[in-house]
């Protein structure tokens, strides 16, 4: 039920990458967005920056490695920031398997916004 409500999230999010991504080489990508499946604009992120939101107010950024049908994704470089009462506390890892369950949204080349 989780995965069906964050689907459309994500789907609007990547529709306005894929006109980004497009722009450079009109000519090998669709110019309609809606032919192009939600899997298949998180697969032309791989080997790419990510910026990724949590439910839990938690912000991660890293290169996608993978990801697979629950968009449970592996992320290389990662910056992981979370709130806490103490203030945002930030996290380096050199490797993650995200959970894809509470991502809210995904952000193509984004860095964290305060960094
Ligand atoms: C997802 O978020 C809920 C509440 O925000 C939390 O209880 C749960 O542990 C989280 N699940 C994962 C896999 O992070
Ligand atoms: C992600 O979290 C959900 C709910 O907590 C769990 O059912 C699922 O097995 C987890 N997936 C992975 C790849 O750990």
């Amino acid at each position: 039920m989780r995965q069906l409500l964050v689907a459309p999230i994500i789907f609007i999010v990547f529709s306005q990458i894929i006109v980004r991504i497009a722009s450079p080489m009109t000519t090998s990508v669709s110019t309609n967005p809606s032919t192009l499946l939600p899997l298949e604009l998180v697969d032309k992120c791989i080997g790419s920056r990510i910026h990724i939101i949590m439910k839990n107010d938690k912000e991660i950024v890293g290169t996608l490695q993978g990801f697979d049908d629950f968009v449970n994704m592996l992320l290389e470089d990662v910056t992981e920031s979370e709130a806490t009462p103490e203030g945002r506390r930030v996290t380096k890892l050199d490797q993650i398997l995200l959970n894809g369950s509470n991502i809210t949204m995904l952000v193509p080349g984004g860095e964290m916004p305060d960094t």
